[in-house]
Protein backbone atom coordinates (compact mmCIF):
# COMPACT_ATOMS: atom_id res chain seq x y z
CA UNK A 1 0.00 0.00 0.00
CA UNK A 2 2.55 2.23 1.13
CA UNK A 3 4.83 1.75 -1.93
CA UNK A 4 1.85 1.95 -4.20
CA UNK A 5 0.98 5.49 -2.92
CA UNK A 6 5.00 6.93 -3.26
CA UNK A 7 4.37 5.15 -7.06
CA UNK A 8 1.31 7.55 -7.83
CA UNK A 9 2.54 10.72 -6.04
CA UNK A 10 6.11 10.30 -7.79
CA UNK A 11 3.77 9.82 -11.12
CA UNK A 12 1.81 13.30 -10.98
CA UNK A 13 5.04 15.14 -10.26
CA UNK A 14 6.59 13.50 -13.30
CA UNK A 15 3.36 14.82 -15.13
CA UNK A 16 3.13 18.45 -13.48
CA UNK A 17 7.17 18.79 -14.67
CA UNK A 18 6.34 17.62 -18.10
CA UNK A 19 3.79 20.03 -18.57
CA UNK A 20 6.08 23.39 -17.28
CA UNK A 21 9.24 22.10 -19.57
CA UNK A 22 6.12 21.80 -22.59
CA UNK A 23 5.16 25.30 -21.74
CA UNK A 24 8.40 26.85 -21.57
CA UNK A 25 9.81 25.40 -24.60
CA UNK A 26 7.08 26.80 -26.46
CA UNK A 27 8.40 30.39 -25.53
CA UNK A 28 11.90 31.49 -24.33
CA UNK A 29 11.84 32.63 -20.84
CA UNK A 30 11.97 36.58 -22.08
CA UNK A 31 13.20 39.92 -20.23
CA UNK A 32 10.36 40.41 -18.09
CA UNK A 33 9.65 44.01 -18.66
CA UNK A 34 9.36 43.52 -22.39
CA UNK A 35 6.31 40.93 -22.56
CA UNK A 36 3.90 42.01 -25.00
CA UNK A 37 1.15 44.22 -23.62
CA UNK A 38 -2.35 42.78 -23.65
CA UNK A 39 -5.34 44.42 -25.80
CA UNK A 40 -7.18 46.38 -23.21
CA UNK A 41 -10.91 44.76 -22.78
CA UNK A 42 -13.09 47.49 -23.58
CA UNK A 43 -11.48 48.61 -26.76
CA UNK A 44 -12.49 47.49 -30.00
CA UNK A 45 -10.73 44.39 -31.59
CA UNK A 46 -7.39 46.58 -33.39
CA UNK A 47 -6.81 47.49 -36.84
CA UNK A 48 -3.24 45.95 -37.15
CA UNK A 49 -2.73 42.54 -37.91
CA UNK A 50 -0.91 40.81 -35.13
CA UNK A 51 -1.01 37.54 -36.58
CA UNK A 52 1.22 38.76 -39.38
CA UNK A 53 3.82 40.24 -37.21
CA UNK A 54 3.36 39.03 -33.45
CA UNK A 55 5.49 41.32 -30.88
CA UNK A 56 7.74 39.16 -28.71
CA UNK A 57 10.01 40.65 -26.51
CA UNK A 58 13.22 40.41 -27.97
CA UNK A 59 11.25 42.63 -31.13
CA UNK A 60 9.83 44.49 -28.99
CA UNK A 61 13.41 45.43 -27.36
CA UNK A 62 14.89 45.81 -30.97
CA UNK A 63 12.04 48.23 -32.09
CA UNK A 64 12.20 50.02 -28.98
CA UNK A 65 16.22 50.38 -29.13
CA UNK A 66 16.06 51.74 -32.84
CA UNK A 67 13.41 54.16 -31.70
CA UNK A 68 15.39 56.31 -29.54
CA UNK A 69 19.10 55.61 -31.09
CA UNK A 70 19.91 58.83 -33.48
CA UNK A 71 21.84 56.21 -35.58
CA UNK A 72 18.89 56.55 -37.50
CA UNK A 73 19.60 59.84 -38.63
CA UNK A 74 22.34 61.48 -41.07
CA UNK A 75 24.27 63.02 -39.13
CA UNK A 76 23.07 60.75 -35.63
CA UNK A 77 21.48 63.81 -34.57
CA UNK A 78 17.61 63.11 -34.19
CA UNK A 79 15.87 59.83 -33.41
CA UNK A 80 12.21 58.90 -33.58
CA UNK A 81 12.17 60.00 -29.51
CA UNK A 82 13.44 63.44 -30.63
CA UNK A 83 10.18 64.44 -32.03
CA UNK A 84 8.04 61.83 -30.03
CA UNK A 85 8.70 62.18 -26.56
CA UNK A 86 7.05 59.81 -24.27
CA UNK A 87 6.18 62.48 -21.11
CA UNK A 88 4.42 64.59 -24.00
CA UNK A 89 2.46 61.06 -25.23
CA UNK A 90 5.13 60.78 -27.51
CA UNK A 91 3.96 64.09 -29.21
CA UNK A 92 6.30 67.28 -29.11
CA UNK A 93 5.47 70.46 -27.99
CA UNK A 94 7.40 72.75 -31.23
CA UNK A 95 4.14 74.11 -33.73
CA UNK A 96 6.14 72.47 -36.27
CA UNK A 97 8.36 69.41 -35.93
CA UNK A 98 12.14 70.73 -36.89
CA UNK A 99 14.90 67.92 -37.85
CA UNK A 100 18.22 67.09 -38.95
CA UNK A 101 20.20 70.74 -38.78
CA UNK A 102 16.94 72.12 -37.45
CA UNK A 103 15.04 72.54 -40.55
CA UNK A 104 11.53 72.98 -40.70
CA UNK A 105 9.10 70.66 -41.23
CA UNK A 106 5.25 71.16 -42.33
CA UNK A 107 3.14 69.72 -39.39
CA UNK A 108 3.29 69.46 -35.84
CA UNK A 109 4.25 66.08 -34.04
CA UNK A 110 1.14 64.27 -32.94
CA UNK A 111 1.09 61.41 -30.20
CA UNK A 112 1.89 58.21 -30.67
CA UNK A 113 -0.27 55.98 -28.97
CA UNK A 114 -3.02 53.38 -29.32
CA UNK A 115 -1.83 52.80 -32.81
CA UNK A 116 -2.56 49.45 -33.56
CA UNK A 117 -5.96 50.77 -33.90
CA UNK A 118 -5.34 53.32 -36.73
CA UNK A 119 -6.43 52.37 -40.22
CA UNK A 120 -4.29 55.06 -42.09
CA UNK A 121 -1.42 57.18 -40.50
CA UNK A 122 -0.43 60.98 -40.61
CA UNK A 123 -2.78 64.27 -40.74
CA UNK A 124 -3.74 63.28 -44.77
CA UNK A 125 -4.25 59.46 -43.97
CA UNK A 126 -1.13 59.29 -46.52
CA UNK A 127 0.48 56.48 -45.30
CA UNK A 128 -1.82 53.17 -45.33
CA UNK A 129 0.32 50.84 -42.74
CA UNK A 130 2.27 50.85 -39.61
CA UNK A 131 4.84 49.15 -41.09
CA UNK A 132 6.15 51.17 -43.57
CA UNK A 133 5.64 54.46 -41.59
CA UNK A 134 8.88 54.95 -40.46
CA UNK A 135 10.48 55.00 -44.20
CA UNK A 136 9.31 58.54 -43.94
CA UNK A 137 10.68 60.14 -41.26
CA UNK A 138 13.73 58.39 -41.96
CA UNK A 139 14.20 59.86 -45.15
CA UNK A 140 12.75 63.37 -45.00
CA UNK A 141 14.77 65.90 -45.92
CA UNK A 142 13.23 67.77 -42.52
CA UNK A 143 13.47 64.81 -40.53
CA UNK A 144 16.16 62.13 -40.30
CA UNK A 145 17.55 63.00 -43.73
CA UNK A 146 18.94 59.52 -44.39
CA UNK A 147 18.00 56.61 -46.41
CA UNK A 148 18.04 52.97 -45.83
CA UNK A 149 21.14 51.15 -47.39
CA UNK A 150 23.45 53.64 -45.32
CA UNK A 151 21.18 53.11 -42.07
CA UNK A 152 21.28 49.20 -43.03
CA UNK A 153 24.99 49.76 -43.68
CA UNK A 154 25.79 51.48 -40.18
CA UNK A 155 23.33 48.63 -38.08
CA UNK A 156 25.39 45.89 -39.78
CA UNK A 157 29.11 47.57 -38.56
CA UNK A 158 27.51 48.32 -35.04
CA UNK A 159 28.90 46.13 -32.45
CA UNK A 160 25.07 44.98 -30.87
CA UNK A 161 22.58 45.49 -33.48
CA UNK A 162 23.51 42.18 -35.59
CA UNK A 163 23.14 40.03 -32.78
CA UNK A 164 19.75 41.84 -31.61
CA UNK A 165 18.05 41.34 -35.10
CA UNK A 166 19.72 37.76 -34.88
CA UNK A 167 17.54 37.67 -31.00
CA UNK A 168 14.38 38.96 -32.49
CA UNK A 169 13.79 37.24 -35.92
CA UNK A 170 16.57 34.58 -36.13
CA UNK A 171 18.94 35.97 -38.24
CA UNK A 172 21.51 38.33 -37.76
CA UNK A 173 20.69 40.07 -41.82
CA UNK A 174 19.93 43.72 -41.06
CA UNK A 175 17.34 44.64 -43.70
CA UNK A 176 14.42 46.46 -44.60
CA UNK A 177 11.64 43.73 -43.40
CA UNK A 178 12.63 42.62 -39.89
CA UNK A 179 13.37 46.59 -39.31
CA UNK A 180 10.23 47.52 -39.84
CA UNK A 181 8.31 44.71 -38.42
CA UNK A 182 10.66 45.38 -35.24
CA UNK A 183 9.76 49.36 -35.33
CA UNK A 184 5.91 47.96 -35.38
CA UNK A 185 6.54 45.46 -32.52
CA UNK A 186 7.34 48.54 -30.44
CA UNK A 187 5.18 51.06 -31.73
CA UNK A 188 2.18 48.43 -31.16
CA UNK A 189 2.54 48.34 -27.51
CA UNK A 190 2.33 52.16 -26.99
CA UNK A 191 -1.27 51.50 -25.62
CA UNK A 192 -2.89 54.38 -23.80
CA UNK A 193 -5.70 52.42 -21.96
CA UNK A 194 -5.18 53.79 -18.16
CA UNK A 195 -6.74 56.92 -18.17
CA UNK A 196 -9.53 58.45 -15.57
CA UNK A 197 -11.93 58.04 -18.56
CA UNK A 198 -11.12 54.42 -19.07
CA UNK A 199 -11.68 53.81 -15.31
CA UNK A 200 -14.75 55.38 -16.06
CA UNK A 201 -15.81 53.59 -18.63
CA UNK A 202 -14.85 50.19 -17.02
CA UNK A 203 -16.62 51.01 -13.88
CA UNK A 204 -13.48 51.43 -11.82
CA UNK A 205 -13.45 54.94 -11.14
CA UNK A 206 -16.31 58.23 -11.34
CA UNK A 207 -16.01 61.79 -12.76
CA UNK A 208 -16.04 64.84 -10.36
CA UNK A 209 -19.28 66.73 -11.02
CA UNK A 210 -17.70 69.44 -13.46
CA UNK A 211 -15.91 66.28 -15.48
CA UNK A 212 -18.99 64.38 -15.97
CA UNK A 213 -21.11 67.70 -17.06
CA UNK A 214 -17.77 68.05 -19.41
CA UNK A 215 -19.03 63.90 -20.51
CA UNK A 216 -22.20 64.87 -21.07
CA UNK A 217 -21.11 67.86 -23.34
CA UNK A 218 -18.57 65.91 -25.15
CA UNK A 219 -21.15 63.42 -26.15
CA UNK A 220 -23.39 65.92 -27.41
CA UNK A 221 -20.92 67.85 -29.78
CA UNK A 222 -17.80 65.75 -30.34
CA UNK A 223 -18.39 61.93 -30.63
CA UNK A 224 -19.28 62.45 -34.01
CA UNK A 225 -15.91 62.76 -35.27
CA UNK A 226 -14.42 61.77 -32.03
CA UNK A 227 -15.55 58.93 -31.35
CA UNK A 228 -15.25 56.54 -28.05
CA UNK A 229 -13.36 54.98 -26.52
CA UNK A 230 -10.01 55.74 -28.92
CA UNK A 231 -11.46 59.66 -28.77
CA UNK A 232 -11.74 59.40 -33.14
CA UNK A 233 -13.48 57.37 -35.98
CA UNK A 234 -10.39 58.03 -37.88
CA UNK A 235 -12.19 59.75 -40.63
CA UNK A 236 -11.44 62.87 -42.50
CA UNK A 237 -13.10 65.97 -41.59
CA UNK A 238 -13.34 69.83 -41.58
CA UNK A 239 -13.40 71.04 -38.25
CA UNK A 240 -12.96 75.02 -38.95
CA UNK A 241 -9.62 75.78 -38.12
CA UNK A 242 -8.08 77.25 -40.76
CA UNK A 243 -4.57 76.29 -41.83
CA UNK A 244 -2.03 78.50 -40.99
CA UNK A 245 0.88 76.79 -43.31
CA UNK A 246 -1.87 76.76 -46.55
CA UNK A 247 -1.85 73.15 -45.81
CA UNK A 248 -4.20 71.35 -48.51
CA UNK A 249 -4.75 68.49 -45.94
CA UNK A 250 -6.43 65.41 -47.43
CA UNK A 251 -6.72 66.93 -51.14
CA UNK A 252 -2.30 66.51 -50.71
CA UNK A 253 -3.24 62.61 -51.13
CA UNK A 254 -6.56 62.56 -52.99
CA UNK A 255 -5.98 65.38 -55.37
CA UNK A 256 -9.70 65.65 -55.07
CA UNK A 257 -11.18 69.27 -54.08
CA UNK A 258 -13.98 68.35 -52.19
CA UNK A 259 -10.46 66.91 -49.36
CA UNK A 260 -9.51 70.82 -49.35
CA UNK A 261 -9.53 71.40 -45.82
CA UNK A 262 -9.98 67.94 -44.22
CA UNK A 263 -7.83 66.37 -41.79
CA UNK A 264 -8.00 63.00 -40.17
CA UNK A 265 -9.76 63.43 -37.05
CA UNK A 266 -6.86 62.68 -33.93
CA UNK A 267 -7.24 61.22 -31.02
CA UNK A 268 -8.13 63.07 -27.87
CA UNK A 269 -6.13 60.70 -25.12
CA UNK A 270 -3.74 62.44 -23.34
CA UNK A 271 -4.69 65.81 -24.99
CA UNK A 272 -3.58 68.54 -22.00
CA UNK A 273 -0.22 66.99 -22.52
CA UNK A 274 -0.16 67.58 -26.54
CA UNK A 275 -0.29 71.45 -26.43
CA UNK A 276 -0.05 73.30 -29.45
CA UNK A 277 -2.52 71.80 -31.58
CA UNK A 278 -4.02 70.92 -35.06
CA UNK A 279 -2.18 69.99 -37.99
CA UNK A 280 0.03 72.86 -38.01
CA UNK A 281 0.30 73.53 -33.93
CA UNK A 282 -1.29 77.06 -34.31
CA UNK A 283 -3.62 76.71 -31.00
CA UNK A 284 -1.64 76.99 -27.92
CA UNK A 285 -3.85 75.57 -25.24
CA UNK A 286 -6.79 73.58 -24.47
CA UNK A 287 -8.55 76.67 -23.83
CA UNK A 288 -7.94 78.37 -27.35
CA UNK A 289 -9.27 74.55 -28.89
CA UNK A 290 -12.41 75.18 -27.21
CA UNK A 291 -12.95 78.64 -27.68
CA UNK A 292 -12.33 78.15 -31.45
CA UNK A 293 -15.08 75.17 -31.64
CA UNK A 294 -17.69 77.84 -30.12
CA UNK A 295 -16.75 80.45 -33.44
CA UNK A 296 -18.89 80.07 -36.65
CA UNK A 297 -15.42 80.23 -38.70
CA UNK A 298 -14.06 78.78 -42.11
CA UNK A 299 -16.86 76.04 -43.40
CA UNK A 300 -16.78 73.32 -40.80
CA UNK A 301 -18.29 69.34 -41.28
CA UNK A 302 -21.65 69.03 -38.87
CA UNK A 303 -22.49 69.81 -36.14
CA UNK A 304 -20.10 72.02 -35.77
CA UNK A 305 -20.68 74.32 -38.77
CA UNK A 306 -22.14 77.17 -36.69
CA UNK A 307 -20.01 76.96 -34.33
CA UNK A 308 -21.01 75.17 -30.44
CA UNK A 309 -22.66 77.65 -27.85
CA UNK A 310 -21.26 76.89 -24.46
CA UNK A 311 -21.49 79.31 -21.47
CA UNK A 312 -18.06 79.79 -19.59
CA UNK A 313 -19.03 77.21 -16.99
CA UNK A 314 -19.25 74.28 -20.14
CA UNK A 315 -16.50 75.09 -21.39
CA UNK A 316 -14.59 74.87 -17.96
CA UNK A 317 -16.40 71.75 -17.86
CA UNK A 318 -15.65 70.34 -21.50
CA UNK A 319 -11.94 70.79 -20.57
CA UNK A 320 -11.99 69.56 -17.14
CA UNK A 321 -13.40 66.26 -19.40
CA UNK A 322 -10.51 66.36 -21.49
CA UNK A 323 -7.86 66.59 -18.79
CA UNK A 324 -9.79 63.14 -17.66
CA UNK A 325 -8.27 62.02 -21.03
CA UNK A 326 -4.57 61.98 -19.22
CA UNK A 327 -3.09 58.47 -18.76
CA UNK A 328 0.15 58.64 -16.06
CA UNK A 329 0.93 54.68 -16.41
CA UNK A 330 1.67 55.77 -19.99
CA UNK A 331 3.87 58.73 -20.07
CA UNK A 332 5.84 57.26 -17.20
CA UNK A 333 5.62 53.30 -18.29
CA UNK A 334 9.36 52.30 -18.11
CA UNK A 335 8.71 49.67 -20.64
CA UNK A 336 8.08 52.44 -23.00
CA UNK A 337 11.34 55.08 -22.17
CA UNK A 338 14.81 54.79 -23.68
CA UNK A 339 17.19 51.85 -23.12
CA UNK A 340 19.93 53.65 -23.44
CA UNK A 341 21.90 55.41 -20.00
CA UNK A 342 20.89 59.07 -20.01
C1 LIG B 1 11.44 65.86 -37.01
C2 LIG B 1 10.36 65.35 -36.21
C3 LIG B 1 9.98 63.90 -36.37
C4 LIG B 1 10.80 62.79 -36.29
C5 LIG B 1 12.30 62.77 -36.10
C6 LIG B 1 9.95 61.64 -36.40
N1 LIG B 1 8.64 62.03 -36.54
FE1 LIG B 1 7.03 60.82 -36.60
N2 LIG B 1 5.88 62.39 -37.07
C7 LIG B 1 6.29 63.70 -37.13
C8 LIG B 1 5.24 64.51 -37.70
C9 LIG B 1 5.29 66.01 -37.94
C10 LIG B 1 4.18 63.64 -38.01
C11 LIG B 1 2.82 64.01 -38.67
C12 LIG B 1 3.07 64.03 -40.16
C13 LIG B 1 1.84 64.33 -40.95
O1 LIG B 1 0.75 64.43 -40.40
O2 LIG B 1 1.98 64.46 -42.17
C14 LIG B 1 4.61 62.31 -37.58
C15 LIG B 1 3.81 61.18 -37.67
C16 LIG B 1 4.20 59.92 -37.21
C17 LIG B 1 3.34 58.77 -37.14
C18 LIG B 1 1.86 58.73 -37.52
C19 LIG B 1 0.99 58.90 -36.31
C20 LIG B 1 -0.46 58.92 -36.66
O3 LIG B 1 -1.26 58.81 -35.74
O4 LIG B 1 -0.82 59.06 -37.84
C21 LIG B 1 4.09 57.73 -36.66
C22 LIG B 1 3.63 56.31 -36.40
C23 LIG B 1 5.43 58.24 -36.47
N3 LIG B 1 5.46 59.58 -36.79
C24 LIG B 1 6.51 57.47 -36.07
C25 LIG B 1 7.81 57.93 -36.15
C26 LIG B 1 8.98 57.07 -36.09
C27 LIG B 1 8.95 55.57 -35.89
C28 LIG B 1 10.07 57.87 -36.21
C29 LIG B 1 11.53 57.47 -36.28
C30 LIG B 1 11.89 56.58 -37.36
C31 LIG B 1 9.57 59.23 -36.33
N4 LIG B 1 8.22 59.22 -36.31
C32 LIG B 1 10.40 60.34 -36.41
C33 LIG B 1 7.50 64.18 -36.70
C34 LIG B 1 8.62 63.40 -36.54
C1 LIG C 1 -16.69 67.35 -37.70
C2 LIG C 1 -15.75 66.53 -36.92
C3 LIG C 1 -15.28 67.08 -35.59
C4 LIG C 1 -16.05 67.42 -34.50
C5 LIG C 1 -17.56 67.37 -34.35
C6 LIG C 1 -15.10 67.81 -33.48
N1 LIG C 1 -13.82 67.71 -33.93
FE1 LIG C 1 -12.14 68.07 -32.87
N2 LIG C 1 -11.02 67.75 -34.54
C7 LIG C 1 -11.51 67.39 -35.77
C8 LIG C 1 -10.44 67.42 -36.74
C9 LIG C 1 -10.54 67.07 -38.23
C10 LIG C 1 -9.28 67.83 -36.05
C11 LIG C 1 -7.87 68.05 -36.63
C12 LIG C 1 -7.85 69.38 -37.33
C13 LIG C 1 -6.48 69.83 -37.77
O1 LIG C 1 -5.49 69.11 -37.54
O2 LIG C 1 -6.37 70.91 -38.35
C14 LIG C 1 -9.69 68.03 -34.66
C15 LIG C 1 -8.83 68.42 -33.65
C16 LIG C 1 -9.19 68.57 -32.33
C17 LIG C 1 -8.27 68.86 -31.26
C18 LIG C 1 -6.76 69.03 -31.39
C19 LIG C 1 -6.06 67.72 -31.16
C20 LIG C 1 -4.58 67.78 -31.43
O3 LIG C 1 -3.88 66.90 -30.93
O4 LIG C 1 -4.11 68.68 -32.12
C21 LIG C 1 -8.99 68.93 -30.10
C22 LIG C 1 -8.45 69.17 -28.70
C23 LIG C 1 -10.38 68.70 -30.46
N3 LIG C 1 -10.46 68.47 -31.81
C24 LIG C 1 -11.42 68.68 -29.57
C25 LIG C 1 -12.75 68.63 -29.96
C26 LIG C 1 -13.86 68.88 -29.07
C27 LIG C 1 -13.72 69.19 -27.59
C28 LIG C 1 -14.99 68.79 -29.82
C29 LIG C 1 -16.43 69.02 -29.38
C30 LIG C 1 -16.67 70.34 -28.83
C31 LIG C 1 -14.60 68.46 -31.17
N4 LIG C 1 -13.23 68.39 -31.22
C32 LIG C 1 -15.49 68.23 -32.21
C33 LIG C 1 -12.81 67.06 -36.06
C34 LIG C 1 -13.89 67.28 -35.23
Amino acid sequence: MHTHRTVRKTRSLWWLLLLFTACRQEELPPPADQQPLPVPAHFPAPHYNFASNKPIPAGIALGRKLFYDPITSVDSSISCASCHVQTLAFAHNQSISRGVGGKLGVRNSPALQNLAWVPWFNADGGILHLDVQPLAPITDSAEHNFNLPDLFDRLRRHPQYPADFEAAFGSRTVSDRPFFLAMSQFMTQLVSAGSLYDQVLTQKATFSIDQAAGYALFRTHCTSCHSEPLTSNFAFARNGHQSSTNDEGRKRVTGDQVDFGKFRIPSLRNVALTAPYMHDGSLPTLEAVIEHYTQPDYPADAPIGTGIALNSQQKNQLKAFLQSLTDPAFLQNERLSSPFQP
